[in-house]
């Protein structure tokens, strides 16, 4: 293989950029040209692509968002946007494709493959929602900016000894919401997994205010609730002074974390010995951290299970 393609597709998450830097830099260790693709599938329909060399990457390891921007891209869903894709690639002789993206960017990976374009998917999400693997890239940096904004929440609800919702992303998983909510002590954590009960809620935090808590954190992802409207539940219910916060998409930037940055380096320097082998079609993942590749098709169809353990160990702690 002597030529390959990058492309950066749907929600951006923090360690993109790291991700692009190991497959630009392993592919030339190992004599392979890459080409940037601009702003997810668009960029293949519209021919928007650039060369990339050993300088293109310097010096953004350490930053959130990616180079290579990104996009969605309704037209390539259908038939003829693809067509369109496959035609780029085959004029500019790529060879093989690493789509960094989220569930939805892996079934286009999944129709390059399909198409004839080996093509590596890597799991770019702050969502922690792509299965067979324990953690995506960005999620880690995510967390750890709602953890920074919680303890910083969580001073001055005790200042005015109130009650706090704070409204994580997460459309349909709540990792968000759930590691952050163990990390930073929530009294309570509502995911779109577990259907939201107010009202054993509610006497959890009442039995809290019994026994001297001055104060309640209620961390709700956005797939399981509305924070204003959570909010409003309890203070029908209790009477108390409650506060929202939605902390919406300063969770998607930010400097990536240290295992961010060598997760994504470990998975795009794994993309490119992947396609050197002439593997296309696979996902690639870390479990148990060790890295592995797993058919796109094959993780598409798993359903995607939140760690119940945890949720389990935040209701003890927070009892
Ligand atoms: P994410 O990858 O973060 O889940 P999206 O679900 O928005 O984000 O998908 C990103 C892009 O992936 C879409 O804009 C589209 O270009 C492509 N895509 C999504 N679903 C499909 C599909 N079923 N077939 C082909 N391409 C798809
Ligand atoms: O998929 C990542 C994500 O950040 C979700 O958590 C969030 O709901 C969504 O993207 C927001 O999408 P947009 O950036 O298009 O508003």
């Amino acid at each position: 293989m002597k030529r390959i393609g990058i492309l950066t597709s749907g929600g951006d998450s923090p360690g993109m950029n790291a991700a692009i830097r190991a497959v630009v830099r392993s592919a030339i260790y190992h004599g392979i040209e890459v080409i940037g693709v601009k702003r997810g599938y668009q960029g293949l329909i519209s021919g928007d692509l650039e060369p990339m060399d050993l300088g293109s990457v310097a010096d953004i390891i350490h930053r959130g968002g990616t180079i290579l921007h990104s996009a969605r891209c309704e037209e390539f869903k259908t038939e003829a946007g693809q067509a369109k894709a496959v035609a780029t690639i085959r004029e500019q002789g790529i060879e093989g494709m690493v789509v960094i993206g989220g569930d939805g960017s892996y079934r286009g990976a999944n129709a390059l493959t399909q198409k004839g374009v080996p093509t590596i998917g890597l799991p770019g999400t702050i969502d922690n929602d792509i299965p067979c693997t324990d953690f995506t890239i960005g999620f880690d940096t995510a967390i750890n900016t709602v953890i920074q904004a919680i303890d910083k929440i969580r001073d001055t609800a005790t200042s005015h000894e109130r009650t706090y919702v704070v409204e994580v992303m997460g459309r349909d998983a709540g990792d968000i919401a759930l590691w952050a909510g163990v990390a930073g002590g929530a009294e309570s954590i509502l995911i779109p997994e577990e259907p939201a009960n107010i009202d054993s809620m509610v006497e959890k935090l009442q039995r809290g205010a019994a026994r001297g808590k001055k104060h309640s954190i209620i961390l709700v992802a956005e797939g399981a609730g509305k924070g204003f409207e959570i909010a409003e539940q309890i203070r029908e219910k209790t009477g108390w002074e409650t506060r929202v916060t939605v902390l919406g998409h300063i969770q998607r930037g930010g400097s990536p974390t240290a295992f961010d940055r060598t997760l994504a380096s470990r998975m795009g320097a794994m993309a490119v010995d992947l396609l050197r082998r002439g593997e296309g079609g696979k996902a690639v993942g870390i479990v148990g951290g060790v890295l592995q590749a797993n058919d796109i098709g094959r993780v598409l169809a798993t359903p995607r299970k939140p760690n119940m353990a945890l949720y389990s160990l935040a209701s003890i702690l927070s009892i």
